[in-house]
């Protein structure tokens, strides 16, 4: 399929970003950019066959250069939280930023998802290849590093995100895709009444800072358990000292082992569902509790909870934690991974 690019302004340092919009068989769209390999729109069709843009974002790059809340971020060297910003590699202690409080998240003040990309467009796979250059002990993190991340947009409506990775010294890889999903588009402000379903038996707990303690929990008897699906808005205020800490939901769930989707979300009103296909271990889902009106495409002001973060992951602050996958790749290895985020509809 055809894929066009077009401009998307000059980021303050007077670089040239592009967006590129892939289309498919069915008529859906996704808008990516080589500015932070974000993901700017996904015109997904409803239940009336209308197109609703089902993900946040911003008409112009400036926007993703103060993206405080990471809308369509790609992320990365690490996603989520590291504890005290510190870890252990090869006998070696290494220090992030705090710009978490005490904590890292999401890579530092310098995350990968406000740096220029280099870009490879694809029209036979219909797919577009960021690329990255991330130094030895860029954010932190010892090793050269050659990163690329592609997007996918498949004929059965799934945007594939291809995550590939290696460096010359042992680190620390552990990516992720931060949009924020409201089925319902862009007239909704509350993701509140959409139903999620997540494959997991456990999350893992964390204290509240939300950095994990080590501790499995299990679901069952808690507002935590997915596994049939459940509004998001049912018992979220409940006083249940894990939403409490999280200010709603923003967790990590232990994945269970499956062939299918690993996560669903649906709105009832537009009868789109989503599903979350990864092979990672774990999925934070994140339901915007800390957006506070941030003004983002045609103007909209993202509420809080107004949209659902499903980010693939290793479990937060893997790399202090024995009991956890670790996220620790040696020299020349390859991190390579893949989430999909398919939407079907239901009339
Ligand atoms: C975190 C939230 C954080 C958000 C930033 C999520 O991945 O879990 O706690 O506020 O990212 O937008």
């Amino acid at each position: 399929m055809l894929i066009t690019k077009k401009d998307f302004g000059r980021t303050k340092k007077g670089e040239n970003a592009s967006l590129y919009t892939l289309t498919n068989k069915a008529g859906m769209k996704a808008v990516v950019s080589d500015f932070g390999a974000v993901l700017v729109s996904l015109f997904v069709p409803d239940k009336n066959g209308d197109l609703k843009d089902v993900v946040w974002g911003y008409d112009k790059v400036s926007g993703y250069e103060n993206n405080g809340v990471y809308l369509g971020s790609t992320i990365g060297r690490n996603s989520n939280r590291i504890g005290k910003s510190k870890y252990n590699l090869n006998g070696k202690e290494y220090t992030l930023d705090k710009n978490d409080g005490q904590n890292n998240l999401h890579g530092g003040f310098d995350g990968y998802n406000a740096r220029l990309w280099s870009a490879n467009t694809d029209e036979i796979n219909n797919s577009v290849k960021f690329m990255l250059d991330s130094p030895d002990m860029d954010q932190g993190f010892p090793g050269n590093a050659k990163i690329s991340v592609t997007y996918t947009l498949t004929d059965d409506n799934a945007i594939k995100i291809s995550y590939e990775a290696s460096a010359d010294k042992d680190t620390i890889f552990n990516m992720t895709n931060h949009s924020y999903f409201n089925l319902d588009g862009e007239s909704s402000d509350s993701v509140l009444e959409h139903q999620v379903l997540i494959n997991a038996d456990a999350f893992t707990e964390a204290d509240a800072e939300s950095i994990p303690t080590g501790k499995i929990i299990d679901v069952t008897d808690t507002p935590m358990d997915f596994r049939n699906y459940r509004v998001i808005g049912k018992d979220i205020d409940s006083d249940y000292e894990p939403l409490k800490f999280g200010a709603g939901y923003d967790h990590n769930w232990v994945l269970n082992k499956t062939e299918g989707a690993v996560a669903k979300m649906r709105s009832l009103n537009s009868g789109i569902t989503m599903e979350v296909y990864t092979d990672l271990p774990g999925m934070q889902l994140y339901t915007g509790n800390f957006l506070a009106g941030e003004e983002g495409k045609n103007g909209k002001k993202y509420a809080r909870r107004s949209a659902a973060c499903f980010e693939t992951q290793y479990f937060p602050d893997a790399v202090n934690h024995e009991n956890f996958q670790s996220p620790i790749f040696s020299a020349g290895d390859k991190y390579k991974t893949e989430t999909i985020y398919k939407f079907t509809v239901e009339s």
